[in-house]
């Protein structure tokens, strides 16, 4: 892995190295030599807003001993016109590494051909990779392995879900969407979801019933109905409001020992309801401590390439 942009890049191995690193950073395990990260710096550039991803990159380079330089859109000159390629090429000549936070993953794809430094997707309109893998951490540390496992996403077909179903199908679990018809994952999306089941013995069912499709699940996931960027917000929640509510019904018909999984932010009592998402099978603060790790391993790892 020399950049990340989405999941679907990544084979099955790697998403599991980068979840052993994780825990390993997890555990203060002292095996892990953090010199080549030591005195580097890394870029964040964020045109969207961001409190987890941010900080959590922010105290990983920090905890590795290098630095960590935040710029929003308005501190850059890209806010008054200067090409993605320009910033690119200049990032390369000062710091060691680059987390972009945008919309377009074009954007992200000109500043890997422009830079000689590794650059990382940290969400984009389509894609949330980093989220994606420290969430696999999260559903390995509970459930041990995503072999054979229910999962069901039960709302919109959005970045989140798209790279956490990627890893999901890629490490063996059977998965399903849960959305109003006209919210369904896009074609690009189910077709790069077909070409990973051509290669295992996973499953996908997209339908639009949340207490059928929940029966039996091992895990139950959302994210919020209206993402950063989106439009026609009253209309949309109009169509998944009160049906893809994730309530404390739906989860009965879960599994007991069920997880219910969430990204944050949150809305509760639209997306999800208060008593699921601060209840006992939640699992949000473990993602959230999660991310910290993950970031950590994936600097780490980017590190040992390019630096
Ligand atoms: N989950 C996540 O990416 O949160 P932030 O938007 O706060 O970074
Ligand atoms: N789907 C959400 C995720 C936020 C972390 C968004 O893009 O706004």
């Amino acid at each position: 892995m020399k950049n990340l942009i989405s999941i679907s890049e990544l084979q099955d191995k790697e998403i599991l190295q980068m979840v052993k690193i994780a825990r390993k950073f997890k555990k203060n395990d002292k095996s892990i030599s953090v010199n080549k990260v030591k005195n580097k710096s890394l870029a964040l550039i964020f045109q969207k807003p961001s409190t987890r991803t941010r900080l959590s990159f922010e105290i990983a380079m920090r905890e590795l001993g290098g630095n960590s330089i935040f710029l929003s859109e308005s501190d850059l000159q890209i806010s008054r016109g200067e090409l993605m390629k320009d910033t690119a090429k200049t990032l390369s000549e000062y710091v060691d590494i680059v987390a972009i936070r945008t919309y377009n993953n074009s954007d992200i794809q000109e500043f890997i051909d422009n830079s000689s430094i590794p650059i990382i997707n940290a969400l984009s309109n389509t894609n949330h990779p980093c989220q994606a893998l420290s969430d696999i951490q999260t559903v390995i540390e509970k459930k041990k392995s995503l072999r054979n496992l229910k999962i069901v996403w039960i709302g919109d077909s959005n970045n989140v879900l798209n790279d956490f179903l990627f890893a999901s199908l890629k490490l063996g679990a059977n998965f399903s969407i849960v959305c109003p018809k006209k919210y369904s994952p896009n074609k690009e999306t189910i077709k790069i979801a077909k070409e990973i089941l051509k290669e295992n013995k996973s499953t996908l069912s997209i339908t639009s019933d949340p207490m059928k499709a929940v029966i039996d699940a091992d895990v139950v996931v959302t994210d919020k109905i209206i993402s950063m960027g989106d439009k026609n917000k009253e209309l949309k929640k109009k169509a998944f409001l009160p049906k893809y509510r994730v309530t404390e019904k739906i989860m009965s018909k879960a599994k007991d020992d069920a997880i219910f999984m969430h990204c944050l932010p949150a809305v509760r009592g639209e997306e999800v309801s208060e008593q699921v998402i601060d209840g006992n099978n939640s699992v949000i603060w473990q993602q959230v401590e999660n991310k910290l790790h993950m970031h950590k391993a994936l600097i780490w790892s980017l590190s040992l390439i390019h630096i």
